[in-house]
């Protein structure tokens, strides 16, 4: 019989910051569990991750850094690579979107449709940087909400009231880059529409996969129900990969249409000098693979009704079989937020715990935020080690090895003479087999580890009714008994080794059995009778103090207040003044008419402005933060009523008023729309 074959993808994290502990429980985890339990089965398997490089948050986090794109994606790349090595994921590969497979895989494919005739380009209106020269991502434009006011809303979202925004919803738009209004100027893209393949998703999901799980079913659900649209996918952007047709000079594929191709792109990567096995076989029709999905709530739509439509499109592409999103996990009560610094991160994680990664493992699986939002708090996983790990597995795993090497030297004793508690015990034991495995198949993944966990309190419960080590002058009893109890902690080995790599290692390796199946687990017994346990057994789980809790929840708290000071890092308000002192001041609008370094210094400008009243020179200390020639024509305010002073033996007359930030970032505070010269500030 061939083996079945499975295509596993895990979603690719942006590589524009580092993993916390929300992604490891969505994805990771969940797909590892998956990814061993299919390969302790003897399935073939190829696991896929990588990271996702294009897209506008890379760009902007460049700028914010002062660093290129490529930069970014390196750094985190790697930092994202090494945690989920060290956290025991067993990627076969994780590679990345800018690789040249992938710029090849990707720019084919999307000629191979074009030529075809699958996308629709269309002329659309948007809004453009004309001191950039550049159009602007809807993360690039900022503004008022219309809907609640919040002026620091982005062209796509209100992080505020979190309504969906057109970049054109915003009331008083400005782009991001320069700080100007921008004007709409028209650019043509290329669409895939999603219209035309509504028909067929609706049988294929709504009829054919009503086997996914009921939140990923009910968003298909209503995306479907609510019709589709033609979805541009292509950007006017200079960080992606170039659209690869004609007419397509200055413009990038759209990330999300790039980005679920790198799961074909690393498949070729990974096989490619593979002698027995070909891409084609784990995506193609013909190789009969099954192609699985892990992925958080947010991607939904992007993997069950965007890529599969274009999969249909590539021609003899396998679909996906199941998508089994996750919902989100919370910290503390919160939403995981990377700019607010309320995060868990995997790679602190495992600075802090190096040994403690089964643990965490444990902890997001039990807690797994399955069906609902999950909440990750640093007092449950003191608890899930202390009271779960160490009293019940660990303390069970433990006893029975220490009795062998008590009453035994270690050797592996024989079962003789079984009693009705020992067969029941040895019964119940095989079924925990099919147990976890029926969860395993339906994505339960707490469901399994609970029945883990179950196994492991039979043990214990085992070990407490017989009482071995009051059994006096019976030592063929004994040996029984820790027999029927060294089995049950070999079957933890294997069912638990998808869960708990390193704890299932440890036993197995204690117990030589380190080359055992999934189906082995089925049998009653996996020992040989003789074989000698490990010298010394020890424990397998240390208990965490509340101090080291303590710690970890202080260092959250500081991070997020570091955080809330910095954005909230404004002066005490000054002694009030009467408005009689507030008139004499003469502020007005001004335009910057010439613009030049004051030679010898690091800080000045000399400006010419144009007052509408004269046109007079002003030295302003602002060369860190503007080039002269980038802000001639450039409105600003001025008061012109200020003594006139000798800096640097120039004579200024006035001052430009400037805003600043926590950085101490400064910015012309300029009217909203022109005003002539002279205008007054009031
Ligand atoms: O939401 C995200 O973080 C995306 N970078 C996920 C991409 S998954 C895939 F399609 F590549
Ligand atoms: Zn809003």
């Amino acid at each position: 019989m061939t083996k079945q074959r499975y295509t596993i993808t895990t979603a690719l994290p942006y590589a524009n910051g580092p993993l916390h502990l929300g992604h490891v429980a969505g994805v990771y985890i969940p797909a590892d569990i998956y990814v061993r339990y299919l390969r302790a089965k003897n399935e073939d398997v190829i696991f896929i991750g990588g990271t996702d490089e294009h897209g506008v948050p890379i760009t902007i986090k460049a700028k914010n850094e002062g660093v290129t794109p490529q930069q970014v994606v390196d750094k985190y790349h790697n930092i994202i690579d090494d945690s989920l090595k060290q956290l025991g994921i067993t990627l076969d590969i994780f590679s990345k979107t800018t690789s040249k497979t992938h710029y090849k895989t990707a720019s084919d494919l999307f000629k191979k449709l074009e030529g075809e005739g699958a996308f629709t380009e269309e002329v659309t209106e948007q809004y453009y940087d004309e001191e950039n020269k550049q159009f602007l991502a809807d993360r690039y434009i900022t503004g008022t909400c219309p809907h609640c006011a919040n002026e620091k809303a982005y062209g796509d979202q209100c992080e505020k009231c979190g309504t969906t925004l057109n970049a054109t919803d915003l009331i008083n738009p400005r782009s991001a880059l320069s700080g100007n209004k921008p004007v709409l100027k028209q650019t043509k893209h290329w669409f895939l529409p999603l219209d035309h393949h509504e028909e067929w998703l609706k049988t294929w999901i709504l009829e054919g996969h009503q086997d996914w799980k009921s939140n990923v079913y009910g968003q298909c659900k209503s995306w479907l129900e609510a019709g589709l649209h033609p979805r541009a996918i292509t950007r006017d952007l200079d960080w992606g990969i170039p659209v690869p047709v004609a007419g397509g000079e200055g413009k990038v594929l759209y990330v999300w249409f790039d980005a679920p191709i790198g799961y074909i792109s690393f498949t070729q990567e990974l096989l490619a000098n593979d002698k027995n096995r070909k891409w084609e076989d784990y995506w193609k029709k013909d190789g009969k693979s099954k192609l699985i999905h892990f992925i958080g709530k947010d991607n939904i739509v992007f993997h069950c009704i965007i890529f599969p439509s274009m999969l249909k499109l590539f021609g003899d592409y396998i679909l996906p079989d199941n998508v089994p999103a996750n919902e989100f996990l919370n910290l503390e009560g919160d939403k995981f937020s990377t700019s607010g610094n309320w995060a868990v991160w995997l790679h602190e994680f495992l600075a802090d715990f190096p040994d403690k990664t089964d643990v965490l493992r444990y902890t997001l699986c039990s807690n797994m935020p399955e069906t609902k939002d999950a909440d990750f708090t640093w007092k449950d996983f003191q608890a899930k080690n202390n009271n779960e790990l160490a009293d019940n597995l660990g303390n069970f795993v433990n006893r029975a090895f220490v009795l062998t090497h008590k009453f035994f030297n270690g050797f592996v004793p024989a079962l003789a003479n079984l009693k009705e508690i020992d067969e029941n015990t040895l019964e119940q034991a095989k079924e925990f087999n099919g147990t976890i495995s029926e969860s395993l198949n339906k994505y339960r993944f707490r469901e399994a580890l609970s029945e883990l966990m179950k196994l492991s309190s039979l043990g214990n419960k085992y070990l407490a009714d017989t009482e071995p080590w009051k059994i006096k002058d019976n030592p063929e009893r004994v040996g029984t008994i820790l027999r029927v109890a060294l089995e049950i902690a070999a079957k933890i080995s294997v069912l638990g080794s998808p869960f708990l790599p390193e704890t299932s290692q440890k036993i197995s390796s204690w117990l030589g059995i380190s080359n055992k199946e999934w189906s082995d687990a089925e049998r009653n017994l996996l020992l040989t009778n003789g074989f000698v346990i490990a010298t010394t057994p020890q424990l397998l789980f240390s208990k965490i103090e509340d101090d080291v809790i303590a710690a970890q929840l202080e260092k959250l708290k500081a991070s997020k207040l570091a955080v809330q000071q910095a954005k909230v890092s404004a002066a005490p308000q000054k002694e009030n003044v009467s408005f009689e002192d507030f008139s004499k001041m003469d502020i007005r609008v001004g335009t910057i008419i010439e613009a030049e370094k004051v030679p010898k210094t690091a800080k000045l400008l000399k400006l010419k402005i144009d007052t509408g009243i004269d046109q007079r020179t002003v030295v302003s200390g602002i060369a860190e933060h503007y080039n002269p020639e980038d802000i001639i024509g450039k409105q600003v305010s001025i008061l012109v009523n200020l003594a006139p002073r000798n800096i640097k033996g120039i004579e200024s007359q006035g001052m430009i008023l400037m805003a600043e930030n926590s950085k101490g970032e400064l910015a012309f505070v300029s009217p909203e729309k022109v005003i002539d010269n002279g205008g007054g500030v009031r």
